[in-house]
């Protein structure tokens, strides 16, 4: 896979994540991913792989990623001073129609991730939507503002409302569309939620080797049976296809 060094532009901290903007004006879908790593590699081989982020957010000209430290990668990423490398975007994103009302976004933790440039893409729409977010607390919950009038839980209750994303978002089946990212659970009780009627879109956070549709490290189950890879079929998906 082709990796290009890209200039880090701007760093900032928001709560507990890190936003990280860089050069890139290629175009960008909603939902879509990139591979990255620290510029240098493969000298170091440490990390062995890039690692999957979403789009945050693209204006024609930069991109940015929002992040959480969680290991080895995300560290060094959140360290890098100049330029790291980056993948052109991957996968396949949301699929926005605009056919039928309002619309709700529900992001769980670092799941709020693809839906700034999802926001972006529904306004340039003129679809009319709603944002959920659900957080630990009220720390990570800080990148909240970034979406004007997001409805907001915390588990510890610190901020917005007690309990998940869910417990924010009553009466999600009153939505033409929902498309949410988070945690598997989480994206579960959403498609439950939005009941059948809906359009209803969820991105996964499989842990992904290579990006690029060879490993098979991503499959997720699919309900015809078997699996398909979130890297090349995803990572966003119709609800109806997920096994779960
Ligand atoms: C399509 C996609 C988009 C993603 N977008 C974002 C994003 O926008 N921002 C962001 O912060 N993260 C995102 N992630 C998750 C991100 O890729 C991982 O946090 C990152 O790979 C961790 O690398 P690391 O080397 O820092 O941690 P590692 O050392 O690899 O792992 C540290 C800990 O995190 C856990 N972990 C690693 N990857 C995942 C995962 N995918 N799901 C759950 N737990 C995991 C490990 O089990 C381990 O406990 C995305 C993942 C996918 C598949
Ligand atoms: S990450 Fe290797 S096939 Fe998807």
């Amino acid at each position: 896979m082709k990796f290009y060094p890209v200039k880090v532009e701007a760093r900032e901290e928001i709560g507990g994540y890190t936003l990280l903007h860089y050069r890139w004006d290629g175009p960008v879908e909603p939902g879509q991913f990139v591979m990255a790593r620290v510029a240098g590699y493969p000298v170091t081989f440490d990390p062995f792989l890039a690692r999957p982020f979403s789009f945050y957010d693209h204006d024609g000209e930069t991109a940015s990623l929002l992040f959480e430290v969680r290991g080895r990668g995300t560290a060094l990423l959140d360290d890098a001073q100049d330029k790291i490398e980056v993948t052109a975007p991957l996968g396949r994103g949301f699929r926005v129609n605009g056919a039928g009302g309002p619309v709700a976004l529900l992001g769980g933790g670092i799941g709020v991730a693809p839906l700034k440039v999802l926001s972006r893409r529904l306004e340039s729409m003129s679809i009319p939507y709603d944002v959920f977010l659900g957080f630990a607390d009220a720390r990570y919950s800080d990148v909240a503002r970034e979406f004007p009038g997001a409805r907001v839980a915390t588990v510890d209750g610190s901020t917005g409302v007690r309990g998940t994303v869910l417990d924010a978002a009553p009466n999600l089946d009153r939505y033409a569309a929902v498309y949410a990212c988070g945690p598997n659970p989480m994206l579960a009780a959403v498609k439950r939620a939005a009941g059948e009627n809906a359009t209803c879109q969820l991105s996964v956070e499989e842990r992904m080797g290579c990006g690029n549709g060879s490993c098979n490290g991503c499959v997720v189950p699919v309900r015809d049976g078997g699996y398909v890879r979130s890297c090349i079929e995803g990572p966003v998906f119709d609800a109806e296809v997920l096994a779960w």
